[in-house]
């Protein structure tokens, strides 16, 4: 079996414009997301330039998973009300959509799956701002985007060994790559220059015991992960539902009520398709 030291390639995976393999939108938002002091008018700007990317910026927010639907028709409005963050974190979840589609089928309705369900505990738990909890969610995973997309047949490899041994996906990454799309994520989530409770819930959701920054956060996408493949909503690598880490689900202190509510606003994002296109 193949292996590569994915910790040896950080440079190189976290410069999206150097990989061939990285699609132009991704590039663009990539840099643009990625630049020290960017401010909301300028993200603003360069959304409103490109028409079709306009369009899935109000598609998306408008959606059940932000729970605001039919009411933002301008990009400026939109970026004005969820803040920076959370925009940021939106333009790079739809720049994936295209690569998630077509390298990892069903990873798009996974990550949008948990985008709404961590939204709804988020909102449950009286969090401040539940839409960068969201955002956290819709990114979680975005490690796996850019294994698969630049070790197609290594990624391939560990979905392969995940199915034929039932081993968690996150156990047959470790062993083909050194180190997890968590990690991964986290390099990506601090070279785009996004807060640190949100790099610490993408580097954690897999183990929230470690995090020190954003305990809640952590623990609320942790488990809308786990709720969200318990419900067979997309697909994420296997087919395992991982265990839940008690102590988050004790600080989660979720009734049975609240988790069928949350689980509502999940089917909620489904459309005709089963999903959510852009
Ligand atoms: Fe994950
Ligand atoms: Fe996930």
């Amino acid at each position: 079996m193949e292996r590569i030291d994915i910790r040896t390639q950080r440079a190189k995976l976290e410069n999206i414009n150097a990989l061939p393999t990285a699609p132009g939108t991704f590039k663009r938002i990539s840099q643009v997301i990625g630049k020290p002091g960017i401010t909301l008018s300028e993200i603003s700007e360069f959304v409103s330039k490109d028409p079709a990317l306009t369009t899935k910026v109000l598609k998306m927010i408008n959606s059940a998973i932000y729970g605001f639907p039919g009411r933002i028709s301008s990009v400026s409005h939109a970026i004005m009300l969820l803040g920076l963050n959370v925009v940021k974190g939106l333009l790079l979840g739809i720049s994936v959509f295209e690569i998630m589609q077509q390298l990892m089928g069903g990873l798009w309705d996974h990550s949008v799956g948990c985008a709404a369900v961590a939204r709804a505990i988020a909102e449950k738990k009286g969090i401040k701002d539940p839409e960068e909890v969201s955002v956290a969610g819709l990114l979680h995973d975005i490690g796996k985007v850019i294994m698969v997309m630049e070790y197609a047949p290594l990624y391939e490899e560990a979905i392969n060994q995940a199915a034929s041994r039932r081993v968690p996906i996150f156990d047959a990454e470790r062993e083909v790559f050194q180190e997890t799309h968590a990690v991964v994520g986290m390099w990506l989530a601090e070279k785009w220059r996004f807060p640190p409770n949100l790099v610490d819930v993408i580097q954690y959701h897999h183990r929230p015991g470690l995090t020190k920054k954003a305990p809640l956060e952590t623990a609320i996408v942790h488990f809308s992960d786990l709720l969200v493949r318990a419900r067979g909503f997309g697909f994420s690598g296997d087919s395992l539902v991982p265990a839940v880490h008690p102590p988050s689900f004790e600080l989660l202190a979720l009734s049975e009520d609240d988790i069928l509510e949350v689980l509502d606003k999940l089917e909620a994002c489904r459309d005709e398709e089963g999903g959510l296109t852009l």
